[in-house]
């Protein structure tokens, strides 16, 4: 499949985890994505992008093969991709930029009724996986002998029919594990979504629009990270308020009408505000204090 010259083309999962949150991301950077159900390729209207909608597992490859410039995967599939592909791997595709969503983490999981105190209860089990390269390495770095089966799918059912002692999968909210009666023991590898990359050039074309998406994503993430705070604050107090607000450089510091004994401060939060902070920022005598989402944010 050859790639159009003008144009930039991005893998994102078909359905799955990712599928919705990759979707609201590109539209949030104002990129209409034209997708419904069934479509396999979309082309954007708004943004000279295209996009390929496959299995996560693909991802890496179709970036390594050239199909694709970009891609949005998770780190379980990126890191296990490339350490099965070894050398070509690492320098073909890489991971450009952490996303705001999809954290996971690939864990050992054993039957409920089996006993666990440490790793080395899994010298001489069996761990079924579609994961082999990744949990390889764990039980090398925790000098385990264990024998990896590997599968393609349905990983949570391999104990109950005797295929294996434990399972090595991806855990999110906990759920699968708990209906096929397992529990979490470990963490092999924490996981998020990410955007990855080709390492080959792009065309000079290629590269204009890849910049000007990242500005995009660039301010989409840190909008997403940042609120606009406003409170009252009595002077005698402003100097601790300011300090509690996460992140803030330069508040904008105002009068109030009639009251000269407060002001209004207005700032931008480049971290979360978290409801400890307003308790804090109360303690010290803040009040009306409003916490505001922003959309955009450029630097
Ligand atoms: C993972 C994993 C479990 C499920 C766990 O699959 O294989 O099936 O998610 O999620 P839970 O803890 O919220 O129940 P994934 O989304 O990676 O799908 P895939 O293996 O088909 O790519
Ligand atoms: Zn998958």
């Amino acid at each position: 499949m050859k790639t159009n010259e003008n144009r930039i083309r991005i893998a994102i999962q078909k359905s799955g985890r990712l599928s919705d949150d990759s979707f609201a991301l590109l539209e949030k950077c104002g990129i209409k994505t034209g997708r419904y159900k069934g479509r396999l390729f979309c082309h954007s209207e708004n943004f000279p992008l295209d996009l390929l909608l496959v299995r996560d597992d693909d991802i890496p490859n179709l970036i390594l093969d050239g199909v694709c410039d970009l891609g949005i995967v998770g780190t379980n599939v990126l890191n296990e991709s490339l350490l099965s592909l070894g050398n070509s791997g690492f320098s073909c595709v890489y991971e450009v930029q952490k996303l705001n969503f999809g954290a996971s983490r690939l864990s050992i999981a054993i039957p409920d009724n089996c006993e666990y105190y440490s790793v080395s209860d899994l010298n001489g089990k069996s761990i079924a996986t579609t994961y082999p390269y990744l949990l390889r390495e764990y039980l090398k770095r925790n000098g385990i002998e264990a024998k990896i089966v590997t599968l393609t799918g349905s990983v949570e059912i391999a104990p109950r029919l005797n295929i294996a002692d434990a399972i090595c999968d991806l855990v999110s909210t906990g759920v699968t594990l708990e209906a096929n009666g397992l529990r979490e023991v470990d963490v092999v590898f924490l996981s998020y979504a990410a955007l990855v990359m080709t390492t080959s050039p792009l065309t000079p074309a290629k590269q204009t629009v890849y910049n000007s998406f990242k500005r995009r994503l660039d301010s989409v993430l840190q909008a997403g990270e940042s609120k606009y705070i406003m409170l009252h604050a009595p002077k005698s107090a402003l100097k601790a308020i300011v300090k509690l607000l996460p992140g803030v450089e330069n508040p904008t510091i105002m009068n109030l009408e009639g009251n000269d004994r407060a002001v209004a401060v207005h700032a931008v939060c480049k971290e979360s505000v978290f409801w400890e902070t307003i308790d804090k920022l109360k303690a010290e005598g803040a009040s009306a204090i409003l916490v505001l989402p922003i959309e955009k944010m450029m630097e």
